[in-house]
């Protein structure tokens, strides 16, 4: 069973998908069931990698990591991702290497919310607002 939100990926190619919306089946990529990603387990730093929430008047930024982290060809954060806690609102920045690891959005009224960034090592890293 699948929940939405939940990212899942397959480890022979490397296809990353999330989840719309729940469903009851399990998903498989290249013959094999997928693996989903469970935020913050794997051996990265934790100053590299977990979101940070910097509010600067009415302007929300997300910095993955209260330390920079690389982004080089061979190690760089693909994507930064915010979702409001009761799920109506949604943003997520693609990245490249040699860019900078930040999200910026303008601060409605959307109360809590996480932030979720990918780094191509060391996988899915998440944090809340609160
Ligand atoms: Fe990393």
């Amino acid at each position: 069973m699948t929940k939405r939100l939940e990212l899942y990926k397959c480890e022979i190619c490397g296809n990353l998908v999330e989840v719309v919306l729940d469903g009851a089946g399990e998903l498989v990529c290249c013959g094999q069931a997928m693996q989903r990603l469970e935020a913050n387990t794997t051996d990265g730093d934790r100053e590299k990698h977990v979101p940070v929430f910097i509010k600067k008047d009415d302007v929300l930024e997300v910095r993955v990591g209260s330390q920079p982290h690389p982004m080089t060809d061979e190690h760089y954060i693909q994507f930064i991702e915010v979702i409001s806690d009761d799920e109506v609102y949604m943003k997520r920045k693609y990245l490249k290497p040699n860019e900078e690891a930040f999200l910026k959005l303008k601060c409605y009224d959307i109360g809590k919310m996480s932030a979720k960034e990918f780094c191509n090592i060391h996988g899915l890293w998440e944090n809340k607002n609160d």
